[in-house]
Parts: structure tokens; sequence; C-alpha cells
């Protein structure tokens, strides 16, 4: 029996370790531990790699979200659009600014937020429409940019799951006024730790949330609003400048990957992920659906297999939730795709004998 795990971090390290580990003791040594040279070369770079002019680095993809949605005056009495088929975390960051998450249903093809139900969602409270490249695949930004435009509503990209996906041959980050990513271990981009960082083309409200990660100070001591200690951690940022360099080769890998499972799984009585017009998507997740969900990933798990569900409780169902009043049957798709929903394997260093041994389990199963 094979053991092929979800992520496999240990495998990339094995790659890039002469470089992380001196990148580890050049910072160790230089004891540049909070907002050194790392963090700023990396804002450097993460912003020129995301097509965007500015980049903050924080502690993580949550505080991204929040510290960005602060900076443009979004608070208690507002209403922010956000998708009911994401991770927690989108409309977390919502509640944390004291304004309220509105859910929308995603679309039944990629699943995302469905743009043709965002309208009827909107109320006089609604400030932002906040979309997720959900599981690597960008949105459908344009239809969904002419409705903000409509409504004179800011727009929030969750690219916390797409480092490096394009949409319409530009890169995520800043289709909004801005954009929050995630470098958590296991993202395409990920670091040793918790990471995050906001990205705009808005110079002040980069400087806005630079100051409100680091305790609202404009200068050592000199504090003109209350604010966090939210920073990024300039280890963490000397291992994200290694790792960007290699980023889009790893985004081929993991689109590699994907087409050998599209061709491996053809024929079987699974529905393959599908991708959207003018999208390229960078495989974050590699998610198929199957009626037979459970039984299926028990088989899975039992023949060696890391598989898992993203995400098995939609946040309208989440006990966490429960006072925003949507009950079972509010998000039909979202709640369908929850029930079928199974991610394989996916990161850059598997191989087509992986896949294709996965294959032979998921046939297996199906005879
Ligand atoms: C879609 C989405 N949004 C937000 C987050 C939050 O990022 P973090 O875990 O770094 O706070 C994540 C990460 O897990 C995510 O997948």
């Amino acid at each position: 029996m094979k053991n092929i795990p979800l992520v496999d971090l240990n495998a990339q390290y094995k790659n890039i370790s002469a470089e992380i580990n001196k990148s580890f003791k050049k910072i160790v040594e230089s004891s540049q531990f909070i907002l050194g040279e790392d963090v700023a070369l990396f804002e450097k770079n993460f912003a020129k790699y995301a097509d965007s002019n500015y980049t903050v680095g924080v502690d993580n993809g949550s505080s991204a979200l929040e510290l960005g949605m602060r900076a443009l005056g979004i608070g208690p009495g507002d209403e922010v659009i956000t998708p009911a088929n994401s991770f927690i975390a989108s409309s977390s960051s919502i509640s944390f600014t004291g304004a309220k998450p509105v859910l929308v249903d995603c679309e039944e093809d990629y699943y995302n937020i469905d743009p043709d139900k965002i309208e009827k969602s909107i109320s006089k409270k609604t400030k932002a429409i906040m979309f997720v490249h959900l599981y690597g695949q960008p949105v459908q930004v344009d239809k969904i940019k002419t409705i903000a435009k409509k409504y004179k509503l800011f727009l929030i990209e969750d690219a916390c799951q797409a480092h490096g996906a394009k949409y319409k041959r530009k890169r995520v980050g800043s289709f909004g006024n801005f954009a929050a990513f995630s470098f958590y271990p296991g993202k395409n981009l990920g670091a040793y730790g918790d990471a995050g960082a906001v990205t705009t083309n808005n110079k002040l409200l980069a400087e806005k949330v630079s100051m409100m990660r680091n305790y609202g100070q404009r200068k050592k001591y000199d504090h003109v609003f209350i604010a966090w200690n939210k920073r990024m951690d300039n280890l963490q940022a000397a291992f994200l400048n290694v790792k960007l360099n290699y980023l889009d080769d790893w985004n081929n890998s993991r689109r590699k990957v994907a087409m050998f499972y599209n061709k491996h799984l053809a024929g079987l009585p699974v529905i393959l992920p599908k991708v959207a017009p003018d999208v390229e998507h960078v495989y974050h997740l590699y998610v198929i659906r199957t009626k037979s969900r459970d039984k299926l990933l028990d088989h899975l798990h039992k023949n060696g297999i890391g598989a898992g569900i993203h995400y098995p409780i939609p946040i309208h169902l989440q006990k966490a939730y429960k006072d925003l009043g949507y009950k079972k049957g509010s998000f039909p798709v979202t709640e369908n795709i929850s029930r079928e929903i199974i991610s394989l394997p996916m990161y850059p260093e598997m191989k087509e004998a992986d896949v294709l041994y996965i294959k032979k389990v998921v046939g297996d199963f199906f005879n």
C-alpha cells in the first residue's frame, strides 16, 4: 500500500533545504526578528509578483482581511457580502471589524460565489463585496466588479488560496480595493508558521494597514491610533523570499498533477473540477464530487490516501454563526457541495504514479 498525504511539506523542504537553512542562520545570527530587512524585501517582491503597487506583511491571512477592511472604514452597522462556501475566516474577519457577514450561495460548476445571486443580498447597509478565489480558481471578476460599481461598494479579494492564479492574464491581488493572502504552511506559498499579507494599489490604505499592524505607530513610540501587534515575522519573511522564487514552478507542477488526475479519473463516476473561462487555476486543492462521498473518503483513507473535505460544514450552519439566522436550505448549492466534495492529495512534488495509484483505489471502490 502506498501512503500519499494530502500535502507533503517535507518533500518540498528537501528540495530547498540548503537555502532555507541558510536563511534561518542568517536571521538568527543577525537577531533581526521584527520588521527587519526580509519583511521589507518580501513586501517589495510580493507586490511585484501579485501585480500590485504595495504589499504589507502581517501575521496571518485573517488579519490581512480584517485590517484591510478596517482601513476602508468598515465596522459596526455595516454589511459585507461574502460566500457561504469558504473557510470560516472569510466571514469571521468581517465579524472582527464589527460588521455583519451577509452570505451568498456558490455556483454549481466552479464553487465560487455566484455573481447572479449577489444583487439581491445588497441592502442600504452593504459596504463591500468580498469574493474568494476558492481552491485556487479566480472568480469571474468582471461580473462582480460591475455590480460593485453599480452600487458603489468596495471590492475585497480573499486570495488566501490563490497565490499566482490569473484572471484575464493578470495575477490576483489587485482586482479589488485590497487583497488578502495567507501564507499558512500548506498554501501554494507557505511559510514555516503563520504569515499573511495585504496587497493593494492604494498607498494610503497600505500605510494605514502598515501602522495598524504595529501599534498604530507613525514612528517609534509615536502612536496615532490604538492598534494591534499583527506583524509578519522577519524569519517567516526570509523563508518566503526563498520560496517565492519557486512559486511559478510549483504552480505549474500543480497544474500538471491536475492534468494527470483529469486524464486518469475521466470515465469514473465522479465529477472532476471545471475551469471557468478566462482563468488560470493554481489548484491549491483538487476537488472532486460524488454522492458516495463518505464511503469513498473512508476507502481512500484505508488505502493510505490522505484525502480531505474543504469544507464539511458550510459557514451558515456553523454553531459560531447561528445568530445570523440562516438555516438548512438557505444556500442549497453550498449545502449539496459540502456533502459531496473530496479534496484529493495535491502538491507539486506528486508523480503520475501517485495519481495512477489513486485512480486504482477510486476505480476499485466503484467496482
Ligand atoms: C479562503 C481563506 N480565507 C482566509 C484564510 C485565513 O488565513 P489564515 O489561516 O492565515 O489566517 C484562509 C486560510 O486558511 C483561507 O483559506
